[in-house]
């Protein structure tokens, strides 16, 4: 039998890498294709180490380019598709709408155009068939205080340009199971951590940004409150819903880990301070209020009862030793940190890749 062919869109960002190299080195009967534009978010330097790997292979693409969609779809009979690419940062969503209409919206659906015609026009292989897209709690919109969590039933209410498209995109693939009968899965995940997260987000940027001196900018009262998962622990959720996911069915990820940004930001100073043999409070003396995001969500949290008791998953890590490992990791990754801010490693290591 011919291997199991999955192609992994996003796979050079920050939760695909680590998608990409559970799946390569836990599967390696599977064929394991990464498409990925490399945007400034997307950078092959995070699958360094599976990049000789027999079962992996990189498709350097965009997603919104029918033509090629259509073209690899065709040349490599994908049996089926984790779904990541998108624009993912809420700032950016705000100057740029447009990139994340056509990325999050338009690449989607070009997606799923090619996963339907070669599905519908082929007899069936023995594995099975899944499209599966990997979505946000942001597409819930934004909870009080006292709110009870977002459930798989809560109605979508996305109240920025980023969790609209994301919003979007979940109701396309819900139309082509619908319509077309396309077997499909969602699942909605909390804010992920961890290595290899580009440092425009809170936890890196913080990291980055106390190990420079540099000032920790707070939007707002810091009183806005997030969910924080593990991304290990994401990408294991991701495994176990590609493999025992029912077909149509949505699955929430979370952390149960709520945190103030504000907390967190102290908690961060409080462990780089020993870290970096500082006095006790001197990172904290960068703390800065900055204005506000706009229509900044309040509150996010989730429900994650559904994928524990239908699936028999639920988060390995307690915060503290995931926060731990992260503080770890990019003080121990500072050339990873310097090259991708300047984009200069990037470019070096990609160049190098790409001309093999
Ligand atoms: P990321 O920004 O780190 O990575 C996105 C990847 O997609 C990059 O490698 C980029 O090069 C690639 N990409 C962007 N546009 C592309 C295009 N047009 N064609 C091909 N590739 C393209 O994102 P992330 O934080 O790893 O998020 C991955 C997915 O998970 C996204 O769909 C996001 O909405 C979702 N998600 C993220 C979080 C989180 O906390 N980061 C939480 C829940 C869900
Ligand atoms: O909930 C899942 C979502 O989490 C994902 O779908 C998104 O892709 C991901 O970016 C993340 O969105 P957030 O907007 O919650 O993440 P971000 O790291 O940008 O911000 C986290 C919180 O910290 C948020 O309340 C805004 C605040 N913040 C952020 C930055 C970058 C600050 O106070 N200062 C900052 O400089």
């Amino acid at each position: 039998m011919s291997q199991y062919s999955i192609l992994i869109t996003g796979g050079a960002g920050f939760i695909g890498s680590h998608v990409v190299r559970l799946f390569v080195n836990k599967y390696p009967h599977y064929r394991i294709y990464n498409l990925d534009k490399l945007t400034y978010a997307g950078n092959l330097e995070n699958l360094k180490d599976i990049e000789q790997k027999s079962n992996y292979i990189f498709l350097h693409g965009d997603i919104t380019d029918t033509a090629y969609i259509e073209k690899i779809f065709s040349e490599y009979q994908f049996q089926s598709i984790i779904h990541l690419a998108a624009e993912s940062h809420v700032d950016r969503s705000i100057h740029n709408p447009m990139d994340f209409v056509f990325t999050n919206v338009v690449g989607t659906v070009n997606l799923l155009n090619a996963a339907k015609k070669i599905w519908n026009g082929h007899p069936p292989t023995g594995m099975r068939n899944l499209f599966y897209h990997i979505s946000t709690d942001e597409v819930y919109g934004s909870l009080h205080s006292d709110d009870e969590y977002f459930t798989e039933n809560t109605p979508y209410d996305p109240r920025s340009p980023y969790s609209a498209s994301k919003a979007s995109s979940d109701h396309f693939v819900r139309a082509y199971h619908n319509t077309y009968n396309l077997p499909i899965v969602i699942s909605n995940c909390s804010n992920n951590y961890g290595p290899n997260q580009f440092p425009e987000k809170l936890i890196p940027l913080m990291i980055n940004n106390i190990k420079n001196n540099k000032p920790l900018p707070v939007y707002g009262k810091g009183e806005n409150v997030r969910d924080w998962l593990y991304v290990e622990d994401h990408a294991a959720a991701i495994d176990v819903v590609f493999h025992k996911g029912k077909i149509g069915e949505t699955y929430n990820i979370g952390g149960h880990n709520e945190w103030k940004n504000i907390d967190l930001v102290h908690l961060l100073c409080k462990l780089m301070n020993r870290k970096l043999n500082r006095p006790e409070g001197t990172s904290e003396k960068l703390i800065t209020f900055v204005p506000d995001r706009p229509g900044h969500d309040l509150r996010y949290a989730i429900d994650a009862t559904k994928i524990k008791t239908e699936l028999g998953w639920s988060p390995s890590l307690q915060f503290h030793e995931g926060i731990e490992k992260t503080i770890n990791w990019y003080l121990e990754n500072e050339d990873w940190l310097n090259h991708v801010t300047s984009g200069e490693y990037k470019n070096y290591y990609q160049k190098q890749y790409l001309n093999r």
